[in-house]
């Protein structure tokens, strides 16, 4: 059986981590979704509400699972036995990052490959950190994340602004 882990802080899922997920699970027989749980990182949505979401908008999808970790993404991969680890290129700009991530990691357990998806055109422009911008600052995003996150990311914006203004 041949496991894929693709890891993140999905804070939120985007269009285009959907892509890369979909087009993944065609070269796996299974992929978990590795949501990082990282106390010291700042996040919009909690551990469980990642989680919960994207559960939701892959559920009709039987080969991805959701799971979150701490820790060495390649101690989780290990546990799940997992064959490689998948991400996502949008850019030239993504690449130094990634392929020292990709070296550390295959220094750490030499086992688990990294494999690189190049993100569709139409995705290249997407993160979640301008998507959580964009939304915050009332534009539109719709097309560039689910529907659920959509909801869920105005919902969790109008939230915060009252607890503001209550303060
Ligand atoms: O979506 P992101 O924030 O680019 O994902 C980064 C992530 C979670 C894949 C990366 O920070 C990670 O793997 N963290 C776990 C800690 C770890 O294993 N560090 C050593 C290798 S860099």
């Amino acid at each position: 059986m041949r496991i894929g882990v693709y890891p993140g802080s999905f804070d939120p899922l985007t269009n285009g981590h959907l892509d890369i997920l979909e087009r993944s699970t065609k070269l796996f027989d299974r992929v978990i979704v590795a949501v990082i749980h990282n106390p010291q990182k700042q996040a919009l949505f909690t551990i469980n509400e990642r989680v919960d979401l994207i559960k939701e908008v892959t559920n009709h999808n039987p080969k991805v699972e959701v799971d979150y970790f701490s820790g060495l993404l390649v101690d989780f991969a290990c546990r799940h036995e997992a064959q490689a680890v998948i991400r996502g290129l949008r850019a030239v700009s993504d690449f130094d990052y990634e392929m020292q991530m990709a070296l550390l990691n295959s220094k750490l357990c030499p086992e688990v490959e990294t494999i690189f998806i190049i993100s569709s055109p139409q995705y290249i422009f997407l993160s979640s950190t301008k998507i959580k911008e964009v939304a915050m600052l009332g534009g539109c995003i719709h097309g560039l994340v689910p529907q659920h996150v959509e909801s869920m990311l105005l919902q969790k914006i109008q939230s915060t602004e009252k607890n503001a203004c209550n303060k």
